[in-house]
């Protein structure tokens, strides 16, 4: 049997997020023997959105392919940035006229991979279309179009159920429906039927010691006083890299294993 290996990395946040994946990636490039590399990148400046310089930084580093959220738009530079960039997509379920492309296609050597963002609508905002029905009208034109098997579905979602839910509603149509968003890794990785690697949540990249990312003090601002504060990312320089290991089999289009990993350093110090 063929395989290729492909990493997927849970939320970049900020500068120690950022600089952890460029100094871990050649590493486990040359480890795990990578044909394909994805992350989220909605936090990946300073915790919030994205911006072309940052975009660039990340593919730069050796991403093949970016996915967002809910914190899109942090940086609102990207609404007219987002168009240059095929390598980063934008939900599929958000409305027609989002900037920005809504799946990203990677062709390498003899094996691609379609990539597609969906966001949940349980307890996240904005809330965008019906992703079970926006998936089930689009997974077949994407399969006409491209004649790929190998679709990985990034499900950007904070409720379990729905994100397991959504596992179950692609199992066998895809071969992986990811889970990204809560910033914490769960520990519940799984191949479903013949070939859907799942988990409900890849977890983050960037500090450890932080609150989801936000310094901590913020955090307990935020809980004790009830008082607006101003958001902050971590300044620890202890840090986290979060990740899913898939071994595929490409031309089934079928998961054979996922690995979750977490690696930590003291990356500034
Ligand atoms: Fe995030
Ligand atoms: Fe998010």
């Amino acid at each position: 049997m063929t395989s290729i290996n492909i990493l997927f990395i849970g939320d970049v946040v900020g500068r120690s997020g950022r600089k952890i994946l460029k100094d871990k990636l050649p590493l486990l490039k040359q480890q795990y023997m990578l044909d394909f590399v994805f992350c989220n990148g909605e936090n990946a400046a300073g915790g919030l959105g994205i911006t072309a310089d940052i975009a660039g930084e990340l593919l730069n580093s050796g991403i093949d392919g970016i996915t967002l959220g809910n914190h899109i738009w942090s940086q609102k530079v990207w609404l007219q940035q987002a168009a240059h960039f095929k390598q980063v997509c934008r939900p599929l379920n958000a409305p027609d006229d989002w900037p920005g492309f809504d799946h990203v296609y990677i062709k390498k050597d003899n094996y691609d991979v379609l990539l597609i963002s969906l966001m949940g609508q349980a307890f996240i905002k904005p809330i965008l279309a019906n992703p079970f029905q926006v998936i089930d009208r689009m997974l077949s034109k994407f399969k006409e179009k491209y004649h790929t098997k190998n679709i990985i579905i990034d499900f950007h979602a904070e409720s379990t159920a729905e994100k397991i839910t959504m596992g179950y509603f692609l199992e066998n149509k895809v071969l992986a429906v990811l889970g990204t968003h809560t910033h914490v890794q769960t520990a519940d990785e799984q191949i479903l039927g013949n070939g859907t690697a799942f988990i409900t949540d890849i977890g983050m990249t960037g500090p450890a010691n932080g609150v989801l990312g936000m310094n901590k003090n913020v955090a307990l601002e935020w809980a004790m006083n009830l008082l607006p504060a101003t958001y902050d990312i971590e300044k620890d320089s202890f840090t986290m890299l979060n990740a899913v290991l898939l071994t595929v089999d490409p031309n089934a289009g079928q998961a054979k294993k996922i690995e979750r990993i977490q690696i930590f350093d003291h990356v500034f110090a």
